[in-house]
């Protein structure tokens, strides 16, 4: 039998990506974290692309991009990100990146650049991808598509104590403010925004715990 394609859509903070890689885990499946791209080349350009104030330059990122080379390598259960050969998982989730991602998204080149990258990994079946546009853009005909949602109130709180567990140093209304213009961005971009396909079964987590959230979407998987 072949192994379904699932595409997990969302706003950021609700847990999509642990969700994902708990269900990858109870299907077999191959979990790919699209939002990890994205932070790769956001950090390629705060690495690469500053200006004299410190900014991203755009137009310096474009005329590199042929200089990025990303690349997904299992390690232990999961996959990491890797930059021209350098593993750069825990590079992503600093909160500079975090600061910066959805104006290097919104990007239609950078999205263009990504998008047959993506395509192929899900290419032979059995993986779960999550992201903003996997079920409308991506991967429109998946098996199985889910959007995932929770109040801002809670993703904010989920993310500061996620961070704070991590040691970081933030505080609730960073986290909070990052969350909603990361979500405004990501909603009322051009090119492929934030937004539940049509197909798509709607999963509001704010009142349900990481195990609650897994059931219930594994509960539409197999029924
Ligand atoms: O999923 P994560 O929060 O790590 O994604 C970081 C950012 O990458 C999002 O806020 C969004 O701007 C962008 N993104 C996207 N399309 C995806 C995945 C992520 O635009 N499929």
């Amino acid at each position: 039998k072949k192994k379904p394609v699932i595409a997990i859509d969302g706003f950021s903070s609700t847990g999509k990506s642990s969700i994902s890689k708990q269900i990858a885990k109870r299907l077999d499946l191959i979990h790919i974290d699209t939002g990890a791209l994205y932070r790769g080349i956001t950090f390629f350009a705060l690495e690469n692309c500053l200006n004299d104030q410190q900014e991203i330059d755009i137009k310096s990122l474009f005329s590199q991009l042929d200089k990025i080379h990303l690349e997904f390598k299992p390690n232990h259960e999961f996959l990491e990100l890797y930059l021209n050969g350098k593993n750069i998982d825990k590079e992503i989730r600093e909160v500079r990146v975090s600061n910066n991602v959805s104006i290097i998204a919104k990007q239609p080149e950078i999205r263009e650049f990504l998008l047959d990258f993506q395509r192929n990994l899900a290419a032979k079946g059995g993986v779960i991808m999550d992201g903003r546009d996997i079920g409308t853009v991506i991967l429109p005909n998946a098996d199985f598509k889910f959007f995932v949602t929770a109040s801002p109130e809670e993703r904010a709180r989920r993310r500061f104590l996620e961070l704070k567990n991590e040691g970081k140093e933030v505080s609730y209304d960073e986290v909070f403010q990052n969350l909603v213009t990361r979500d405004k961005i990501d909603s009322e971009r051009e090119v492929a925004p934030l937004k539940q396909a049509e197909d798509a079964t709607l999963i509001d987590n704010t009142t349900l715990n990481k195990e609650e959230t897994i059931e219930l979407i594994l509960s539409h998987i197999l029924k």
